[in-house]
């Protein structure tokens, strides 16, 4: 039932925080994973990961730059030998500040990439899926997907975005054996939240909101997304499932 074994997985963004952590989960769970990043971390992710790296393939792409993402998509698929079961649309950016402060091209930045760009590559995949009935596409909402967040306005309108834009997608493709899910993390210890980690007052202000009482780890994440990957959620779609130590919940 969680059997993801050979499942061709692409991942956008694996090459650092929860991204790679679910390309290590996946190759752990004997999958295949292709990740599609811009780090110039990328190379050498081989050498931080363990496991069978044959099945590891890694496509060096901007996916801001929406000309080339069909054509990096195409690459994509024919390193995996031409289909794809798993797209998880993970790459993303925070640039914070206030609604005042906070300049246009950065706001224009987070939209394309958080919201344009998982548009175009799950309607990319979801093409590949139909052709062999099934397929699941997961992404990477927020609490902001929920929540209003505080100098955070255009990340949380791109991660409310992705909410709308998974429920759209799943009413679209679930009759074609298409699942389209998306995670909530919370509080997360990755870089991108070191200004909130390295505040001490916010730190323990943020401490306080979450009952499970610690922050969430990139392995957090990454379990809940194999559970998204395997016919395990073959009947989970079109929904948030939030994993942020109880946060939403409060
Ligand atoms: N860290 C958190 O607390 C948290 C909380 C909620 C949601 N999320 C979401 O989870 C996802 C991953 O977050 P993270 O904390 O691991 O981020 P991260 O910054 O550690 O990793 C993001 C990855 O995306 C890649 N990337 C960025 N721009 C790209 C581009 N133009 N083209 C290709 N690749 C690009 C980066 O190189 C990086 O490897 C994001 O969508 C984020 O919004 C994170």
């Amino acid at each position: 039932m969680f059997d993801i074994t050979d499942k061709k997985v692409v991942i956008t963004g694996g090459a650092n925080g929860i991204g790679f952590e679910m390309v290590q989960a996946f190759l752990n769970a004997g999958a295949e994973v292709l990740v599609i990043d811009i780090s110039p971390r990328l190379p050498m992710i081989h050498q931080a990961l363990t496991g069978d790296l044959s099945k590891l393939k890694i496509l060096k792409g901007n996916l801001l730059d929406f000309e080339s993402i069909p054509n990096l998509f195409e690459r994509a698929i024919e390193e995996l030998d031409g289909s794809i079961d798993v797209l998880i649309n993970n790459a993303g950016i925070i640039e914070r500040g206030n609604a005042f402060d906070l300049s246009s091209e950065s706001w224009q930045r987070m939209l394309d990439l958080n919201v344009t760009t998982v548009f175009e590559l799950s309607r990319l995949a979801a093409h590949e899926m139909k052709k062999k009935g099934q397929g699941k596409i997961i992404n990477l909402g927020s609490i902001l997907s929920v929540l209003g967040g505080f100098n955070a306005v255009a990340y949380a309108t791109t991660k409310g975005a992705i909410l709308q834009l998974t429920k759209s997608l799943s009413n679209e493709w679930a009759a074609d054996g298409i699942q389209v899910n998306a995670l909530a993390p919370g509080y997360m210890l990755t870089a991108m939240n070191e200004g909130l980690v390295n505040d001490p007052v916010r730190k323990s202000q943020v401490e306080a909101r979450i009952p499970v009482k610690r922050w969430g780890t990139a392995k957090d994440v990454a379990g809940v997304a194999l559970f998204l990957a395997s016919p395990a959620s073959d009947y989970v779609t079109g929904t948030l499932i939030p994993v942020d130590g109880g946060v939403l919940g409060r």
